[in-house]
Formats: structure tokens, C-alpha cells, sequence
């Protein structure tokens, strides 16, 4: 097999504006949901200082160039530019994106831009965030706000990251769990709003290309019993096809459909929404991808409540429906998420032929415990190993003909995971501090960095 990656292959990282910026009442943000957030362990740092990208983000961007990276994903807090989510513009916090965007550019580096990344307005939520529909129209005018903004210079977009992740581990990352009915009123919503932000793009921004950007891996039955087939197929349909098929095809599968009739859910339309879901749709697939997840028929409640309670995903429960299960054949990772590149080749050759779409991988990475040595360095053999099955499952993918064309892994830079504090960590660049102790944040190069810088020097995969 050919280890030589194609010439025109996109070479990134990501970041999210609240995992990485801190800052978080600098030159007038407003408080997001990740800010006031209920915590359920205390032991771990929240997002007010996180990595202080927000001050050190010409260093960091200058350590980014030295990687060689072509492109870099990263979020606009919705705060910084609106601090109550509407209203008036934050002049203050335009500026700074644009100064990011200016040195990205001057750095030679294309920024791709998240609308949002699990930050939504805490103004916005005190009103009944994505359960009313005002908050659509509040992020149809932040979004075009941005592409007003910085449509000149910046040309990739993504939409809303991970709604499906956000709302099936919404305890973890919102700190509260939704009952499901408003939860898929939820997903209505958030669906339109990521119509609105097709259409606006590409109404008002040349040659502007914008995806949505989901967290997709596929769902295995635990066995081969006509059961847990039925099993995966409804958690497949769930936890990922409802969404790329709302985005893409601009329809409710018959799966997910039936799957809403049996548990009594019931969406409302406004008159506009069909003529909008079938008319604006997406250039390219941004997909995330951390780990499979295997599920059973559950026979018994054995006293499970229904519900997911992490992203890994063992945990879920959907009684009538589905229930995780430990693959036996998958290893796992420190924090217990399974690891399985096959499975990414898999999916991506799933995603392909269900949507035909180019496809960049925005996400995608080992959270580890790394440890800085007295003379400075990071030896995470463990996130290269990692980083390389994976990246060779791209390689097989792309020579069966998917049409992938970038690879923006999780992350640039250490930051602060959604609830593990920043102990899990998953940068090529070593941020010091820790949990408590935020010590002076300075900047060490990983092994993992060395190894990219020379893949994305080669476009070869070392052996
Ligand atoms: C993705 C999110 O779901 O997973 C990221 O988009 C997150 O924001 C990443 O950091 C890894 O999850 P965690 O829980 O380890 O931070």
C-alpha cells in the first residue's frame, strides 16, 4: 500500500474557542453555558484561564507555521462578538478575530472557522436556548455577522460542532440532561439554524465552502443476532445519519422517524422549515472521529436508566432500543475509550457512499496523561502511534476511492477537554500548567510535533 498522501492533501489542527482561549471576560465577552456550567468534579480546571490562547495567540500561531500546517480549525466564542448572544456587536471582539485571522494569513496558514462549538450565549439559554426558536434567528444573525465580517478572507466554514454529541452527552457537556422530547425539538432547531448558515454563506461570501461538522463513527451489533442488527441500526440512524441526512438530503430518515414516533416525540415545524431543509445544503463533510461504539438489544433494564451518560458511549442505554456494549476486540485508551482505526476507514467509506461528498477530518486525537521531562520534552510515542493507524486508515480509504482531502486532528495545542480537565491532553504543543496551578503557561513542542512537521514536510506516512 502507497504511504504518500496526495499533493493537494490539507494538512491542519483543531481547536474550540472555549477549551483554549480562557480570557473569559476580557474586552467584553459575555458569559457562555461552558462558563457557568454545573461542575460535577470540582478537582478539575474550568474554561476561565484554560491555555490563555486569547493573549497568546500570535505565539501560538507562530508555533503552528513551524509545524507547517496549512490549515487551522478553530471556533469564534459567540460571546466575544455578541455578549448577550443578540443586539450590539462587541467591536472589541470582532477586532480580535480579525487580528487572528490577519495572523493565520501572514503565517501562511488558512483558517477554517467554527460558527460554534458547545458555547452558546448563557443570555440565549436563560431564554430557553436551542428549545425556542428565537435563538435560530439570534444564530442566523451572528452568522452573518461573521461571514460579513471575514467572508473576504476566510473561505471554509463550519457550522455547529458535534449537535449530536451535544445532545446525547448533554449532562457532561452541558451540565444538565434534557428530557427528550425538548431534545429533539432541540435537534430541529439547531438543524435549521445550520440551513441558515448554508444559505448565508453562500449567499454572501465568494467562493465560501461550508460543512457541518458532526462527531461520526459507526455503531456496531454486539453479535450477529437479527436483534442487535436491529440495535445498531437504530443507534447508527440516532446517533449519526439523522444529522448528516437532515444536512445533506434535508430530510428525517424513516429510522430515526419511527424511533421519535415510538418514544412520542413530536416536532414542530414553522411554515418555512421543509421549503428550507431542501433547499440549502453543504459543500463538504467535517467529520469527527475518536472511537466505534458496539451496542446490544437491552433484554432487562437491569436498573439502568435510559440515557447516555458519556461520549465513548459503552454507557448507553435507550431501553426498547439499544444498549452499549464492551467490544471485546477493541483496546482501550487511559481514559477508556476504545480504539479502532479500522473502524475509521469504515466509516468513512460508510459517509462516502451515503453522501458523495468531499470529506475533512476535523477531529480526531489521543487524550493522554503527558508528562514534561526536566529538560523540557514530551515523548507521547503513544499519540503518534495512535495518530499513524489512523492516518494509514485515511491513506486505504483514500485508495478506495473516498474523496477525503484534509486531516485537521485534535488538537493544535493542549487544552482543557470537555470534562476531564486539562490532564487529558491531546496538543503537539505542551501547554504547563495544571489542574490548579496555572504556573507561567509556556509553550513546549511534543514529540507528536516533530513527527507531523516531517509527515506534512513529505506527505509521507513513516513506516
Ligand atoms: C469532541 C469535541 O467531541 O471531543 C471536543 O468536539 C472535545 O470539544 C473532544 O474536546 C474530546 O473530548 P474530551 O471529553 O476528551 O475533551
Amino acid at each position: 500500500m502507497s504511504k504518500t498522501f496526495p499533493k493537494d492533501f490539507l494538512w491542519g489542527a483543531s481547536i474550540s474557542a472555549h477549551q483554549t482561549e480562557g480570557g473569559y471576560l476580557a474586552d467584553g465577552k459575555g458569559l457562555s453555558v461552558q462558563d457557568t456550567r454545573p461542575r460535577d468534579n470540582h478537582e478539575i480546571t474550568d474554561f476561565t484561564v484554560a491555555v490563555d490562547h486569547y493573549h497568546h495567540y500570535k505565539e501560538d500561531i507562530r508555533l503552528l507555521a513551524e509545524l507547517g500546517l496549512q490549515v487551522f480549525r478553530f471556533s469564534v466564542a459567540w460571546t466575544r462578538i455578541f455578549p448577550q448572544g443578540r443586539g450590539e456587536i462587541n467591536q472589541a471582539g470582532l477586532a480580535h478575530y480579525k487580528d487572528v485571522i490577519n495572523e493565520c494569513l501572514r503565517q501562511g496558514i488558512e483558517p477554517i472557522i467554527t460558527l460554534n462549538h458547545f458555547d452558546l450565549p448563557q443570555a440565549l439559554e436563560d431564554e430557553g436556548g436551542w428549545s425556542v426558536r428565537t435563538t435560530v434567528e439570534a444564530f442566523t444573525e451572528y452568522a452573518k455577522t461573521l461571514f460579513e465580517a471575514y467572508g473576504d478572507r476566510v473561505k471554509k466554514w463550519l457550522t455547529i460542532n458535534e449537535p449530536n454529541i451535544m445532545l446525547l452527552v448533554d449532562q457532561k457537556i452541558l451540565g444538565h440532561s434534557i428530557p427528550l422530547q425538548e431534545k429533539y425539538q432541540q435537534f430541529h432547531h439547531l438543524m435549521i439554524a445550520e440551513k441558515y448558515a448554508f444559505k448565508l454563506c453562500h449567499e454572501l461570501i465568494e467562493n465560501g465552502k461550508i460543512g457541518p461538522v458532526p462527531n461520526i463513527s459507526l455503531v456496531y451489533p454486539a453479535t450477529s443476532k437479527p436483534a442487535d442488527n436491529q440495535a445498531s441500526l437504530y443507534f447508527n440512524s440516532v446517533r449519526n445519519w439523522a444529522y448528516l441526512d437532515f444536512s445533506c438530503f434535508g430530510r428525517y430518515n424513516t429510522v430515526f422517524k419511527d424511533y421519535l414516533n415510538q418514544q412520542g416525540v413530536t416536532i414542530s415545524f414553522a411554515p418555512e422549515d421543509e421549503e428550507l431543509m431542501q433547499a440549502h445544503f453543504p459543500d463538504f463533510i467535517a467529520m469527527n472521529f475518536y472511537t466505534t461504539v458496539t451496542v446490544e438489544k437491552p433484554v432487562k433494564k437491569d436498573g439502568m436508566s435510559d440515557g447516555i451518560s458519556d461520549q465513548q458511549s459503552e454507557d448507553i442505554m435507550e431501553w426498547g432500543f439499544y444498549k452499549g456494549y464492551t467490544n471485546p476486540f477493541l483496546q482501550k485508551n487511559e481514559f477508556n475509550w476504545t480504539i479502532d482505526p479500522d473502524g475509521l476507514k469504515t466509516t468513512l467509506q460508510t459517509l462516502y457512499d451515503r453522501y458523495h461528498l468531499p470529506i475533512i477530518i476535523t477531529e480526531n486525537g489521543l487524550g493522554a496523561r503527558d508528562e514534561l521531562t526536566e529538560d523540557g520534552q514530551i515523548h507521547d510515542t503513544y499519540r503518534i502511534n495512535y495518530l499513524q493507524q489512523h492516518l494509514s486508515q485515511c491513506l486505504e480509504a483514500i485508495e478506495a476511492g473516498v474523496d477525503l482531502f484534509g486531516y485537521s486532528p485534535w488538537s493544535a495545542i493542549d487544552l482543557v477537554s470537555v470534562h476531564e480537565g486539562i490532564s487529558k491532553r491531546y496538543g503537539f504543543i505542551y501547554v504547563d500548567r495544571d489542574e490548579k496551578d496555572e504556573k507561567q503557561l509556556a509553550r513546549y513542542k511534543k514529540d507528536s510535533f516533530y513527527w507531523y512537521q516531517k509527515l506534512i514536510e513529505t506527505h509521507q506516512l513513516p513506516s
